[in-house]
């Protein structure tokens, strides 16, 4: 892989060196984080992830090009005549490409790849669940770092779609104690990207943790609270580099939260308490203010209401001196109306009903409104890596939104 500067080799063990990056495989499943409460795959179960791994791989890098390149020579040009000028929006963009061949079989592909992925991590946590449940109760038995509360109604966005065709979505019980909502995130989410986020599928922690390194250097936050922490892949990033914090995790899904407290303790973080609650009204009456409080990849999910209602948690909830770091995808303002429809996929083939409003959404004006001065808020980005080296690479690992670079909102509540 010397050839590809910047691109981790993923091959499988005795393959050949893979020429250019377009060839690379993503890695195995196997390669996954391994602990006691991780679902155990047979080798058929691994093999049919590893399936949709390698086509996203192939959509990203071999199909895409040629959506590209249809885009430029047939789609405009259409559109153009069609309308008497170029198109004016993603939207209108968007209703050429939907009548081209290779963006109906991109995107239809893409769509496929979800949903076996879905039906893979199912079935697989399924054919053992009694035995993940028992062995997440054990694992949580006895410790007071998970607090659920049945009575719970979780808000009507997370209930009526399931975001990213999960069945039941992350609030949905089968079983007493169910934990299958979040061991089927944890195994699918790694096919998903390929491993590209990590063994344990954790970058946007660690993206965090690199900016607050950066940004911050020598702050160690004493509490920490992460809102919609789903099974806790990226709490525990934030809970390692400061092991001496204090961490309350929430979210509104048990099964999320009762496999995330098993998997927390199954990797020895101790650090961590998981709360069921909603974020838009945190249940923190009887906590202490926070000096960092982050959200990772969870506003595309809510609502525009729900959005304002959590950045003013964000606001309510932070210590003096404090930092709210909002992690999500890029806004679409300034991009080219071609990237914005393949960015907006998810909003419109993949049950991610807020996102294509998310993106166009004055993230900035919306902390403001929460509380923030105007003068302590910003826009910034995160990674855990350094830029790229070339733009091809950039596109190939980015696979418009999957790889890697975060946009962030900042808050700080100054120290009074
Ligand atoms: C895409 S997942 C991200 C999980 C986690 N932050 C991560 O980085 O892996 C979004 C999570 O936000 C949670 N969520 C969304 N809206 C919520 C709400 N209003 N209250 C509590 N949790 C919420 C969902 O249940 C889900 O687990």
């Amino acid at each position: 892989m010397a050839a590809n500067p910047g691109v981790e080799s993923h091959d499988h063990p005795g393959a050949a060196p893979s020429p250019t990056p377009g060839s690379a495989l993503p890695r195995p499943w196997h390669t996954i984080l391994k602990h006691a409460a991780l679902p155990t795959l047979t080798h058929d179960e691994q093999a049919r992830f590893n399936v949709v791994a390698a086509m996203n791989r192939f959509l990203a890098q071999q199909l895409l090009p040629r959506v590209e390149a249809a885009a430029g020579q047939v789609v405009e040009p259409a559109l153009k005549a069609e309308l008497g000028r170029p198109a004016a929006d993603r939207h209108e963009y968007r209703r050429g490409l939907e009548r081209e061949l290779t963006w109906r079989i991109w995107s239809r592909m893409r769509r496929a790849t979800m949903e076996m992925r879905q039906q893979a991590g199912r079935l697989a946590v399924l054919r053992q669940l009694p035995a993940l449940v028992d062995t997440c109760r054990k694992l949580n038995a006895g410790h007071d770092h998970l607090r659920l509360d049945p009575s719970l109604v979780p808000p009507r966005y997370l209930r009526a779609l399931p975001a990213h065709l999960m069945p039941g979505g992350y609030t949905g019980e089968l079983v007493a104690d169910d934990i299958t909502a979040g061991a089927s995130y944890e195994i699918g989410i790694y096919a998903t990207l390929g491993g590209q986020s990590g063994p344990a599928s954790d970058r946007a922690g660690r993206a965090t943790v690199t900016w607050l390194e950066a940004h911050r250097p020598g702050w160690r936050p004493r509490r920490i609270l992460d809102l919609g922490c789903g099974m806790g892949a990226n709490t525990l990033v934030l809970a390692r580099a400061f092991p001496d914090a204090e961490v309350v995790a929430i979210d509104a899904g048990a099964p999320m939260l009762r496999y995330g407290a098993a998997r927390a303790r199954a990797l020895g973080v101790d650090n961590v308490r998981f709360i069921q609650g909603d974020i838009e009204q945190p249940p923190l009456s009887d906590e202490a203010p926070f000096d960092l409080i982050v959200s990772l990849m969870v506003l595309h999910e809510t609502s525009r209401t729900a959005v304002q209602r959590i950045f003013k948690a964000s606001f309510e909830h932070l210590a003096a001196g404090g930092l709210a770091f909002h992690l999500e995808q890029p806004p679409y303002r300034d991009k080219p109306l071609l990237e914005q429809c393949l960015r907006d996929w998810d909003g419109r083939y993949n049950n991610e009903a807020f996102w294509s409003a998310l993106h166009d959404t004055d993230l900035v004006a919306a902390m403001r409104q929460a509380g923030f001065d105007a003068g302590a808020v910003r826009e910034t980005r995160a990674d855990t890596a350094a830029p790229r080296p070339t733009p091809d690479h950039a596109k190939v690992q980015e696979d418009y939104g999957r790889g890697g670079t975060w946009y962030v909102v900042t808050g700080e509540r100054q120290a009074s």
